[in-house]
């Protein structure tokens, strides 16, 4: 069993740590939910061991449908062991349905069905707020090649496939999802964490928000909302 040894990296609702196997990092899920780029901060009571077996149940979905993950096995409630990327600095995200930066960016009405599903790059920078980038800049300023842009968007809309349905069959539109790839050993591989702080999730039938922006719009219920959605699917929190 691999243990943990320094601290590696402190992010806003995670901690890295090294371990005492070179390649392998232990995830720690922090109760902390932050909200504009960090600048709201709060402990949610719980969050950190419900996010932690939630990011385990889906990344283990998406490696049983090909899409390799850098999950490697559940620690305890709210660690996990994982593969050391090297991390590329720009998350891909998905939408099924228009909420969020691109109803206040285009002036969309929230919830209209995007089809196909858009595709967007933001550079992670919370100074600049992750503004949105392309894939020009992406290979220009060397965050990543043409051909792992390629692989991060054909993994990424294979996701969305799958998630789609999984949560389709437990009553929830996936309304749009952020991921981040790192390479290991020369290959593309999904990183970081999925997690309702990183997705938007509504009811099917009443479009009820289940996700973090019960948390960044002052809606009250944010864990208990993690949690329906981690039993919905039947994710094990005991
Ligand atoms: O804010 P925006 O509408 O662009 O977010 C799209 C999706 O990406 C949302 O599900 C949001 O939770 C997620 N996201 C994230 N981390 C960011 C930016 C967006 O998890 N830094």
């Amino acid at each position: 069993m691999v243990q943990k040894t320094t601290e590696l990296y402190r992010g806003k609702a995670k901690t890295v740590y090294n371990t005492t196997a070179e390649n392998l990092l232990i995830l720690h899920f922090r109760n902390d939910t932050s909200a504009f780029d960090g600048e709201r901060i709060e402990q949610l009571d719980r969050k950190g061991m419900i996010n932690n077996k939630f990011n385990y149940f889906i990344m283990q979905k998406l490696e049983a449908a090909g899409i390799p993950t850098q999950v490697e096995q559940l620690l305890s409630d709210d660690e996990v062991v994982v593969k050391k990327l090297d991390m590329i600095p720009v998350e891909c995200v998905v939408r099924n349905y228009a909420a969020g930066s691109l109803v206040r960016r285009l002036g969309v009405t929230e919830g209209e069905h995007l089809t196909p599903a858009t595709f967007e790059l933001f550079l992670k920078n919370d100074a600049l707020h992750d503004p949105m980038v392309n894939e020009s800049l992406a290979v220009s300023f060397g965050w990543a090649t043409e051909e792992q842009l390629a692989t991060m968007k054909q993994l990424t809309l294979k996701a969305n496939q799958v998630l789609l349905a999984l949560f389709d069959a437990a009553g929830m539109l996936l309304v749009d999802f952020k991921l981040e790839f790192g390479i290991f050993n020369g290959a593309v591989v999904l990183g970081d964490e999925f997690s309702p702080d990183g997705c938007r999730l509504w009811d099917k039938e009443t479009r009820k928000k289940l996700d973090k922006d019960r948390f960044r719009q002052g809606l009250g219920g944010v864990v208990e909302a993690y949690e329906e959605v981690a039993q919905r699917l039947g994710v094990n929190l005991d």
